[in-house]
């Protein structure tokens, strides 16, 4: 496990976008696992300035989101998929074809999870998965008491995540109540992982993420026994760490 502890919000957006840039730069076809909410913003920035001036290009590279609401068509703009259009997607030359995420709008759930699972096996699986966390410790909308053995599935969010995403919608009651999400077993098999996160709000999770016992109560804590994973923190996020 490797953490980087940065200044503020800014430099652990840049840090990230390089491990990124990097990833892309070194496999140009690179599988790459994308993570919404509010934390990756800055990252996404960075890595369209990248693109922007020459240094990436995403032209081979697939994307596997997370999760997405369940309920919410792509134009909605509350969805994940509108998020990534327009944090990310409109202004980098990925090929429409090699982007996925779920499909919050499909009425065979339990088809839907397994469609994703076999296309993410039939592309060779996550080269890098990007994640944030949430203050529950939920990584993905994989929520506190989740198995760890399961692949993309039709989740029910917790009254605290369902709290903390409400600030993206005009009214409270109109935030989903489900979605379907990449399971922890996906989220394992990628090959490499970062974690971002930022804010004295995240410093609980962080903390037990790291420095606690693994347990499906804290869902994140499994990336202990990952062999590959970075947490890219910002000094707020890291405040409650021992070390
Ligand atoms: C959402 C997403 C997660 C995200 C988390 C934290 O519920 N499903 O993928 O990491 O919340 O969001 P934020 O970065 O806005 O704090």
């Amino acid at each position: 496990m490797k953490i980087i502890k940065t200044k503020d919000y800014e430099m652990m957006s840049k840090k990230a976008a390089f491990i990124v840039a990097s990833q892309i730069g070194l496999k140009k076809d690179s599988i790459l696992g994308l993570a919404t909410g509010g934390t990756p913003v800055g990252m996404y920035q960075e890595l369209i300035r990248f693109y922007q001036e020459g240094m990436i290009d995403f032209e081979n590279v697939t994307t596997f989101n997370l999760d997405e609401y369940y309920g919410l068509s792509g134009d909605d703009e509350q969805s994940y998929r509108y998020y990534m259009e327009e944090n990310f997607f409109k202004d980098i030359n990925l090929k429409p074809e090699n982007i996925h995420i779920p499909d919050g709008m499909a009425d065979d759930v339990s088809a839907e999870c397994d469609r994703y699972n076999q296309l993410l096996e039939a592309e060779g699986g996550i080269d890098l998965q990007v994640l944030g966390i949430g203050r529950n410790g939920h990584i993905g909308f994989n929520e506190p008491d989740t198995e760890f053995k399961v692949g993309t599935h039709f989740v029910k969010l917790d009254d605290e995540t369902i709290e903390a995403n409400a600030r993206f919608f005009d009214n409270p009651e109109d935030v989903p109540q489900t979605a379907i999400s990449m399971g922890i077993k996906n989220i394992m098999q990628a090959k490499k992982v970062v974690l971002l996160a930022n804010g004295l709000e995240k410093a609980d999770a962080i903390k037990k993420t790291i420095e606690g016992s693994i347990s499906p109560q804290v869902p994140a804590s499994v990336l202990q026994l990952h062999p590959d994973v970075t947490f890219v923190l910002d000094e707020q996020a890291a405040s409650k760490l021992d070390s």
